[in-house]
């Protein structure tokens, strides 16, 4: 690699970099889908069937928001894409995460595939409102666009497509360095992403409590919680990059 200014880097997160802010992640013990069905809160059907349900679990979520802060690993993320784009090299974060922790954390160019926990979008209009003020989980929001009673929250549910696919293929058929950070590697298409990095000929981390189900012998694997270790990923990265301070 010659040049900072010719590397292009793709940060894929997922729930693992949330955790130490003390954001539940959705599989293994006390995660969120423990002793509940995917089914019955995070699809279309279930929105359907029982908004009551949906509602309140996405509204006990959006309310935690004000309660947690980000963390290092956040926050190296932030410094990674700062002294990237200060070297004139391409950076972008695609997050699975609907919190808005990285944002907090100073990060500029982010995709945030599976939505944001802070935005409400209505069904009939497509008006979409930024609003983390009207949390209570019994009572619905409705459209100040349209009048449709209920705004739902602007999440990716299972059955539904990731938002911007486009834009992360593009960066990703492009990008020399991926690493993903946090993700269990089992919900697609996010999950085959380190794969089609790989493939186009990325060098590729993945740094997770547990080695996910998706790593390659290609793949660097980090073990460890992502406040602790990616400080120091990031800064061995910059370091072996010649990124300035
Ligand atoms: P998961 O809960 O599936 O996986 C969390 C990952 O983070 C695992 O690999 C853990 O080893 C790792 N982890 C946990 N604590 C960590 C820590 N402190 N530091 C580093 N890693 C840690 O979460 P996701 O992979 O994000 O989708 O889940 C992917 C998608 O599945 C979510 O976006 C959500 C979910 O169902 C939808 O709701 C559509």
């Amino acid at each position: 690699m010659g040049a900072a200014s010719e590397l292009a880097v793709v940060v894929l997160t997922g729930a693992g970099v949330s955790a130490d802010s003390g954001v539940a992640t959705f599989r293994g013990a006390g995660g969120l889908w423990e002793g509940q069905r995917i089914e019955d809160v995070a699809t279309p059907e279930a929105w359907r069937r029982a908004p009551e349900r949906v509602w309140r679990f996405y509204q006990l979520r959006r309310a935690s928001l004000a309660t947690v802060v980000p963390n290092a690993a956040h926050r190296a993320l932030a410094e990674l894409e700062r002294r990237l784009v200060a070297a004139g090299a391409r950076f972008t974060l695609v997050t699975q995460n609907v919190d808005d922790l990285h944002e907090r954390a100073g990060s500029r160019a982010l995709v945030h595939m599976h939505g944001e926990l802070a935005l409400l979008r209505c069904e009939r209009c497509d008006t979409r409102v930024r609003d983390l003020a009207r949390v209570d989980p019994a009572e619905f929001v409705p459209c100040a666009g349209c009048g449709h009673a209920r705004l739902r929250p602007d999440v990716v549910w299972f059955g539904e497509m990731p938002y911007h696919m486009d834009a992360i293929e593009t960066e990703l058929a492009r990008c020399t360095h991926f690493l993903a950070i946090g993700t269990s590697g089992v919900v697609y298409p996010a999950a085959g992403l380190l794969a089609l990095a790989r493939e186009q000929g990325a060098r590729t981390w993945v740094q997770a409590l547990e080695r996910p189900e998706n790593v390659h012998p290609a793949d660097a694997f980090v073990p460890g919680r992502a406040a602790e270790v990616l400080p120091e990923l990031v800064a061995s990265l910059a370091c072996e990059w010649g990124l300035g301070g």
